[in-house]
């Protein structure tokens, strides 16, 4: 059983930790290595969840973007402390991070929206994200609408089309283990130093 171990170090840095993983994910996961699951509370305590993709990250924080009014926005405003799960089966390791949810800078998002394509600048103004919708000729409505509007003009991000930041205060690393003595490593913060331990599986 001790054989090919390879078990993850307590003494790690979990951003050098991600870093490695996400490397390891981006070569060998066939889609979506930056797709993670975002979890949120809603002020009458229900948790939901949903995917969403990693747009970048650093060790401010995990960064992804959405619109402001949807549901997990309106969540997010009542309570930021969220959770996210990034699951690679070609790796069999997931890495859960719990922490809290800020705005990123109004500067920061025009940046990233950008260098989206204009399709794509075109469905952010034309969904209302989690409202309800009464048929699909209502949305294609709304992106013939767009696509006047900004004809021949650069278009500008939409003030409710956002990031949110993720800033951790915990980590799990999670790797598959023969016999389902899976290997788990949970970072948490004290005093600026993250501290790793070991958990049964
Ligand atoms: C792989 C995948 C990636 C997604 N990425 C995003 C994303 O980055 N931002 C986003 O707003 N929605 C994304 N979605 C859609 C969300 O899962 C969700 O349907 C939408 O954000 C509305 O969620 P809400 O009603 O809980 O706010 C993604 C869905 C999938 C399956």
């Amino acid at each position: 059983m001790n054989e090919n171990r390879n078990l993850i170090d307590i003494k790690e840095n979990p951003y050098n930790l991600f870093n490695h993983w996400f490397a390891k994910a981006k070569l060998e996961e066939i889609n979506d290595p930056n797709a993670m699951n975002l979890a949120t509370v809603s002020n009458d305590l229900q948790p939901s969840s949903r995917m969403v993709l990693l747009k970048s990250f650093n060790v401010s924080g995990f960064i992804f973007y959405t619109n402001l009014k949807s549901k997990k926005g309106e969540s997010i405003k009542n309570n930021a402390q969220v959770a996210l799960n990034f699951y690679w089966k070609s790796l069999q390791r997931q890495v859960r991070i719990e922490g809290k949810a800020k705005i990123v800078d109004k500067e920061e998002a025009n940046q990233y929206f950008d260098t989206r394509p204009d399709e794509s600048k075109i469905s952010a103004w034309a969904s209302k994200q989690s409202s309800e919708l009464k048929s699909r000729e209502e949305l294609e409505n709304r992106v013939k609408y767009f696509n006047n509007k900004f004809t021949g003009t650069k278009i500008p991000r939409p003030l409710n089309w956002i990031g949110y930041r993720v800033e951790p205060k915990l980590f799990e690393f999670w790797k598959h283990m023969p016999f389902r003595l899976h290997d788990r490593v949970e970072f948490t913060k004290k005093d600026n130093n993250w501290l790793g331990k070991k958990l049964y599986p």
